[in-house]
Parts: C-alpha cells; sequence; structure tokens
C-alpha cells in the first residue's frame, strides 16, 4: 500500500460476503447498482466470485466481483466507495487479484469498461491492461460503447 494510507492498520478481503452485503456495496459505489435479486442468482453460478474490501471491523471500502472460466478471470465489479476513493484500494485489490490469478495459472485477466470512465481506463492502464477491441453500443446507463481490457498473465 501507498504511503498515505498508513493510518490503517490492517485490511482483510472478505471473500464470502452475502448477497445482501455485496449488494449494500454496490449501491454505495456505483451509480448503476445490481439489485439484491442479482446477486443472489450470480453467486448460485460456480464461476462466481465476490469480494468485500475490508479495513475495520465490517468497514468495508471496496467491492470486486469476477468470474473464473477455464483459464480466464473476467472482472464484473470493481468499485470503491466515494470517501476512500484516490488512496490506492482498487490498485490494492487488483494486486491481491493478480497474485490469485498467478496462483491459479489463468492465463489472463479481462473486462469492458465504459468509454468515458476515464478513472477505471486510467487505473488499468497503469496496471498493464491494454485495449483489444470495442463494443458498440454496449452499455445503456449511460448509453456508450465498451472498451475491452485484456491483461495476459
Ligand atoms: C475506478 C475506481 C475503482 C478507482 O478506485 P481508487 O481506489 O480511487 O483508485 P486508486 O486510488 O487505486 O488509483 C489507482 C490509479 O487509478 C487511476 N485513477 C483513479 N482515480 C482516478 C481519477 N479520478 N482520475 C484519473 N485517474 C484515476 C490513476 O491512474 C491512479 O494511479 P495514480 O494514483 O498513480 O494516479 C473508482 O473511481 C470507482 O469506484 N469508480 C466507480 C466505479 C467504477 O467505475 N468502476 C470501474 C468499472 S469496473
Amino acid at each position: 500500500m501507498t504511503s498515505h494510507h498508513n493510518y490503517i492498520k490492517k485490511v482483510n478481503f472478505a471473500s464470502k460476503p452475502s448477497a445482501k452485503e455485496l449488494t449494500f456495496m454496490d449501491n454505495l459505489c456505483f451509480d448503476s447498482a445490481w439489485s439484491e435479486k442479482d446477486y443472489l442468482e450470480m453467486k448460485r453460478g460456480s464461476f462466481f466470485n465476490g469480494w468485500l474490501l475490508e479495513i475495520s471491523e465490517k468497514h468495508f471500502v471496496g467491492i470486486l466481483v469476477f468470474n473464473i472460466v477455464f483459464q480466464e478471470l473476467e472482472i464484473l465489479r470493481l468499485g470503491i466507495h466515494p470517501n476512500w476513493r484516490k488512496k490506492g484500494f482498487a490498485e490494492l485489490m487488483l494486486d491481491h487479484l493478480e497474485l490469485l490469478s498467478r496462483k491459479k495459472n489463468l492465463s489472463s485477466i479481462f473486462l469492458e469498461v465504459h468509454f468515458s470512465n476515464f478513472p477505471a481506463l486510467s487505473l488499468y492502464r497503469k496496471k498493464g491492461f491494454q485495449e483489444i477491441g470495442r463494443r458498440k453500443n454496449y452499455f445503456q446507463t449511460p448509453k456508450g460503447d465498451a472498451i475491452l481490457l485484456k491483461k495476459l498473465l
């Protein structure tokens, strides 16, 4: 972690949060949020993983949702609570995710980002993701193209 949050003594990844906890964080982090019903359905899938980033007992600051399908990991959600942004937490989550992916011998991590989401695009570029394509009008709210990003491991 970077020096400006040395005051945080320990961080923890809650790797089996409930659908309710995931929904709660999702709603705080995203403008267009997923419902508890969405999470309950997704949690039934065998590829599903959901993590919450916890900085003290039950104080959640981030959410990371992904699927692992064969050799590839797809990030579905990565969000940090608005009050806790620009402190390196998204990078911390991605570093941890990459570590896990390497341990599992996965070949790549990929995701789709809204073309106008500059913080996210900048984050993923910093972490070594490359643009591999575009999907026209992929997103509905807000409308716009998706940029496909991938990092080979
Ligand atoms: C994108 C998001 C996850 C970044 O989280 P964060 O914890 O604030 O990011 P970090 O502090 O780890 O920043 C790491 C890098 O990301 C980029 N970044 C983060 N916020 C940025 C911003 N507001 N503007 C430009 N670049 C930004 C920078 O490259 C930064 O590196 P730097 O500090 O050396 O400049 C956060 O803004 C967020 O939750 N946004 C809403 C949800 C979302 O859009 N998620 C992505 C779609 S999957």
